[in-house]
């Protein structure tokens, strides 16, 4: 089945000649490059999730890495406003069997590729199994393979939310040292913990007048989290000042470090796509197609 298959064409196939559970074995196979998948979830909304995906992707692509951002949010996509590209396509028009992946994702600055998804994301909770392995072998037929992909997440605890965290290997919750977003980033942590077992999570401070302030916040959350929530693992991922730059380019539909590379918050999305490439992927008997077999559920 090659990339321009549609849907129904998938569907036809898939049903006639070998069974659903057939090509789930063939979906699972593991001789493919592990990728990196991260998501990016905050309580509040406008903490600089977007900001800082959108930067950070950047930041890991300059260090040699295919990356591909997931705009999953679903009421305020604007990935595609900060990186300056117009979509015409989402992940819907992938289900619609309209469009292949390859023509729905976007190039973005400096070889990042954008999906973007937020207009199917509802859809993709309803799909039927074909269509769901249609899927996957989408994201297998893809000409490059992806290394990182960084979610961005609707802020909130929604259902869609909790949806993409469970299918990430990493969880990243972002904050800042407002007080609300502290008590909406614990509220998203205790129903990650309690309700879907999660329970190791990163965490960027952003906004921040110094190191000390974001190290702070991170106690505070910790320490709150310790004492109600038990045993969690918390990975302090790092930290954004508050730094013009960012608004600032955001107004000229660019990253920071494409603009402004010696800014404060340049210099700390550098930091932190340093630490993400350190740490191992957990998965290491997987591709791609382990978070979507997870985010589709097979
Ligand atoms: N460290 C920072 N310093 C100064 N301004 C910032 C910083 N981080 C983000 N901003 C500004 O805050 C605004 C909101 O940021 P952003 O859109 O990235 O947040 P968000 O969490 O994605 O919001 P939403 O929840 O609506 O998706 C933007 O205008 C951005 O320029
Ligand atoms: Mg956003």
């Amino acid at each position: 089945m090659n990339q321009a298959a549609t849907l129904k064409e998938w569907k036809d196939y898939s049903g006639a000649e070998t069974g659903i559970s057939d090509r789930g074995s063939t979906a699972r196979d593991t001789s493919y490059r592990v990728p990196k998948v991260l998501c990016f979830s905050s309580g509040k909304g406008g903490v600089g999730k977007t900001s800082i995906v959108t930067n950070l992707a950047l930041a890991v692509s300059r260090k040699g890495k295919n990356v591909l951002i997931l705009d999953a949010d679903l009421g305020l996509a604007n990935v595609d406003v900060m990186l300056g590209i117009t979509p015409k396509y989402s992940i819907q028009h992938v289900f619609s069997g309209e469009k292949s992946l390859s023509d729905v994702i976007l190039d973005g600055p400096e070889g990042i590729k954008l999906l973007p998804a937020s207009s199917g994301i509802q859809e993709m909770c309803l799909l039927d199994e074909s269509e769901k392995l249609f899927l996957l072998n989408e994201f297998d037929s893809l000409d490059e393979p992806i290394d990182v992909m960084l979610i961005d997440n609707a802020a909130g605890i929604s259902d869609t939310v909790m949806y993409f965290n469970m299918a990430s290997e990493e969880r990243v919750v972002i904050l800042t040292p407002e007080p609300t977003s502290i008590t909406d980033a614990y509220a998203l942590i205790k129903v990650l913990s309690q309700g879907y077992r999660v329970n190791e999570f990163s965490i960027i401070v952003n906004w921040t007048n110094s190191k000390k302030e974001a190290q702070n916040v991170f106690r505070q959350l910790t320490s709150v989290a310790d004492r109600f929530l038990g045993f969690l693992s918390f990975n302090f991922l790092g930290y954004i000042p508050r730094d013009l730059c960012i608004p600032k380019s955001v107004r000229q539909q660019k990253t920071a470090l494409e603009i402004f590379p010696a800014c404060r918050a340049s210099q700390e999305f550098e930091r932190i796509a340093e630490e993400v490439l350190k740490q191992k992927g957990k998965r290491n008997d997987g591709n791609i197609k382990f978070f979507w077999q997870d985010l589709l559920r097979l």
